[in-house]
């Protein structure tokens, strides 16, 4: 095998492992010359494929179309080159499975929509924006909301009104939907996800762990009692009376913190006292219609 950086001819296999259940075996090497380190794919040799395209005609299948349109998705995305080939070998193998000798360009499109959906939601829009031809914001939000734990604008505005944060920590959490989204969008580096109850916090667990995320930690707590909460924490409390709010900001004074997103469902004119009371400054109200109902946040900086 010849080195792609020096073209020597002499290059030895420093490890030998295989993948997709035995169907390629993948070889690290080394170029002898310029010491550099690559990798070399052995996979099985299917029969002849044929792509059906959208105007009807046939192309012999080509996995260098796949793996073009695989690079194009991920570009900047931290995704290994390994790691590329681990995806198209998943849609080669997708493709294998149909057993076919021809198949649509439609179909495979849908294949790799599928595998990239649960590896990088980035690239996944990317790939869906030029295969689906977007034409228009809300065809692209359409597509953002099938793979977002958030379908409300309630919720959404939630995450709009926090921003980016270093510390995010969310009292009353439930299912965690908002914790799972803004730690997929990088928008905190840290997540604390509080509720007083199990039930709540085994689905939040459930969602964290299907959604693969790393940095939400979950906490049985009542309200902020027994949290760290610094200057650097954006604290969301959304989902409770405004009485019950007013409660958990109270039993945790005095604190510093860098924002407060506060979404009272019922009794604000409680909350709004409290925090004028308690002499909160800038604090903004911002209203959104949803699903039938207005909702009030607030917000303190
Ligand atoms: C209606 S849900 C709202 C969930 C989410 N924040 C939202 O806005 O969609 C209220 C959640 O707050 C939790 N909760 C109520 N009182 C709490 C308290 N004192 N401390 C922590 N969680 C609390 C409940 O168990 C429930 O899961």
């Amino acid at each position: 095998m010849q080195c792609p950086f020096c073209k020597s001819d002499d290059t030895s296999v420093i490890d030998t492992r295989t993948q997709e259940d035995g169907l390629v075996i993948k070889r690290k090497r080394v170029c002898n010359r310029c010491q550099r380190k690559f990798n070399t794919y052995e996979r099985v040799d299917t029969l002849p494929l044929f792509v059906v395209k959208k105007d009807g005609s046939r192309e012999q299948y080509d996995r260098k179309k796949i793996e073009r349109g695989i690079v194009q998705a991920c570009h900047k995305r931290n995704l290994s080159s390994a790691k590329i080939m681990e995806i198209v070998d998943k849609i080669e193998k997708a493709i294998n499975l149909k057993d076919v000798n021809e198949i649509t360009s439609i179909e495979i499109g849908d294949i790799v929509i599928e595998i990239l959906k649960n590896i990088d939601q980035v690239a996944y829009i990317r790939f869906v924006s030029v295969y689906k031809d977007f034409q228009d914001l809300d065809e692209f939000i359409n597509e953002l909301k099938k793979i977002s734990f958030v379908k409300s604008n309630r919720l959404e505005k939630l995450i709009e009104l926090a921003g980016c944060c270093d510390t995010l920590i969310d009292v009353g959490c439930d299912h965690a939907y908002i914790d799972i989204e803004m730690s997929k969008r990088k928008m905190a580096n840290k997540i604390i996800a509080i509720d007083v109850k199990d039930g709540p916090l085994e689905k939040a667990k459930e969602n964290i762990d299907k959604a693969k995320i790393k940095n939400i930690k979950l906490v049985k707590a009542n309200g902020l009692s027994g949290i760290d909460i610094d200057k650097n924490c954006t604290i969301v409390i959304a989902g409770m009376g405004g009485e019950k709010i007013a409660k958990i900001l109270e039993d945790a004074m005095p604190f510093e913190y860098n924002k407060l997103v506060l979404l009272p469902h019922t009794k604000i004119e409680v909350l709004r006292k409290f925090l004028n009371d308690n002499k909160f400054k800038n604090t903004k109200e911002t209203l959104i219609y949803d699903d039938n109902k207005w909702y009030n946040y607030i917000v303190v900086e």
